[in-house]
């Protein structure tokens, strides 16, 4: 059994080449902003406490679970004051170090990282790759013996020496140090460039007696560090890849995952089909045995056997019950279709409750909105309503009410009737007649 182990995300800095005023670190990666995936990691590898470090009031925080404590960075810039800002929200024992900016640290990987750290009693143990473009990034430079010597940064590559800018392994920011050893180690690193770096501590950890260890990962997903927002497309790539084979290796089949967008917080069920151009987004849960295809669906329960699509929008609050369908150009929102119930084309369902088995015709259009308030509609069980039938709430249709095509149905139905409101038909007769004598 590892020790347990405290881990600390570095999410203080101030990101100017994303070009935003938003955070680096809260912009998202298939829906979960970036320093949650590292939360999350963090969490899965067993960490015992994590702590944030964050600048005061720049939001980081707020968006955080309640069991991540949150230090302020109020002074001093670079990796080594964020490191130096949680100084007092830490005990004695390994601290585990993460960049809130790699945000496809795996738990495997920190995990791995943590008994490699114990295994060999290092006093400081970071994660390095040689797979990815080196520009920027810290280099290793190690000694004859192959052990590490120090960290070079190339952010500036004025005064680089060429051999070290040679360097191909890099500083992925990802560490294992002992406290209290590592902030007394920080508080003797000067300044450079107004920065106090964390890889200055090694040096000084090694001048100690402490042993300082590499380890190499080819794993380009959990190398990837974003400092643009040409990275977070890279990120977006191999995270949106990772979260497909996750539900697919769970039973799902996305028969072109190349179209699918699933966001981090989505949930499948076994036997799902995914057909081509669906986006299930935010906290979006989808049943077994569904079938999806063309659907745009943002924070939607969808149950089991349900049928959506093609080209179906489904919109907050939407419930989607066993075996039901929502079909063609069909938006739902707010709205709970019943067990069975059908919305097969071109409607609009919103602020509604559509009881079980009930079949809405086409076009079918539930005219909620007043100008100021949003009413609902309730359309009891097996309802059926003709095409083109506009539903003005607030309305109560009872149970196997019927709707005449083409219907503006402004009052309720009572169980079993049929309503109807629309003009009586009257036929013209001899109009052609009279059109062609006019032209003439
Ligand atoms: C850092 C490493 C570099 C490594 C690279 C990996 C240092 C000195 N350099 O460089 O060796 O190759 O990460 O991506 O550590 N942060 C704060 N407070 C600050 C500054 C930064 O919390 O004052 C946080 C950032 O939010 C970010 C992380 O620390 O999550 C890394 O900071 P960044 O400025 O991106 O460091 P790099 O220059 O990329
Ligand atoms: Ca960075």
């Amino acid at each position: 059994m590892p020790e347990p182990f405290t881990v600390l995300i570095m999410a203080a800095g101030r990101g100017t080449r994303m070009r935003s005023e938003t955070p680096k670190v809260l912009h998202r990666i298939c829906g979960k902003p970036m320093v949650e995936w590292v939360v999350d990691a963090a969490r899965r590898a067993g960490a015992g406490r994590v702590v944030c470090v964050v600048r005061p009031g720049d939001g980081v925080a707020d968006g955080l679970p309640n069991d991540v404590a949150v230090a302020e960075q109020r002074e001093g810039e670079g990796t080594g004051a964020a490191v130096l800002a949680a100084r007092d929200a830490m005990g004695d024992g390994p601290v585990v170090v993460l960049s809130g900016d790699h945000p496809l640290i795996t738990a495997e990987q920190i995990a791995a990282l943590v008994e490699e750290h114990q295994r060999a009693k290092a006093g400081a143990t970071l994660l390095t790759t040689d797979q990815l473009e080196p520009s920027g990034y810290g280099r290793i430079v190690r000694t004859d013996r192959g052990e590490v010597e120090r960290i070079v940064e190339t952010k500036y590559t004025e005064g680089v020496p060429p051999d070290e800018l040679a360097i191909r392994e890099i500083n992925l920011g990802t560490y294992v140090f002992e406290a209290p050893h590592v902030f007394d180690a920080l508080d003797e690193v000067g300044l450079d460039d107004g920065e106090r770096y964390l890889t200055g501590a090694l040096p000084v950890l090694k001048g100690d007696g402490a042993k300082v260890v590499a380890h190499l990962t080819d794993d380009a997903a959990v190398a990837l560090g974003i400092n643009d927002r040409a990275g977070l497309m890279q990120a977006e790539a191999l995270a949106q890849r990772r979260i497909l084979e996750y539900h697919a290796l769970e039973g799902v089949t996305f028969l072109q995952p190349a179209t699918s967008r699933v966001e981090a917080e989505v949930t499948i069920g076994a036997e799902t089909v995914i057909g081509p151009g669906v986006s299930l987004l935010g906290r979006t849960s989808v049943g077994e045995r569904c079938e999806i295809v063309q659907a745009h669906v943002v924070d939607a329960e969808i149950h089991d056997d349900a049928t959506i699509g093609p080209f179906t929008y489904l919109r907050p609050g939407t419930v989607v019950r066993r075996g039901a369908k929502v079909g063609t150009f069909v938006e739902v929102k707010n709205s709970d279709i019943g067990e069975g119930a059908k919305v097969p084309h071109l409607s609009y369902v919103g602020d509604a409750d559509v009881g079980e088995r009930s079949n809405l015709g086409a076009s079918t259009i539930t005219a909620n909105y007043d100008g100021r308030t949003k009413h609902r509609t309730n359309l009891g069980k097996s309802v059926k309503t003709g095409v083109h039938t506009s539903l003005v709430a607030p309305l109560d249709v009872g149970d196997r009410a019927y709707t005449g095509a083409g219907s503006v149905i402004t009052g309720d139905i009572p169980e079993g009737a049929l309503g109807i409101a629309r003009s009586e038909q009257r036929n013209v007769e001899g109009y052609a007649d009279r059109v062609e004598e006019d032209s003439k």
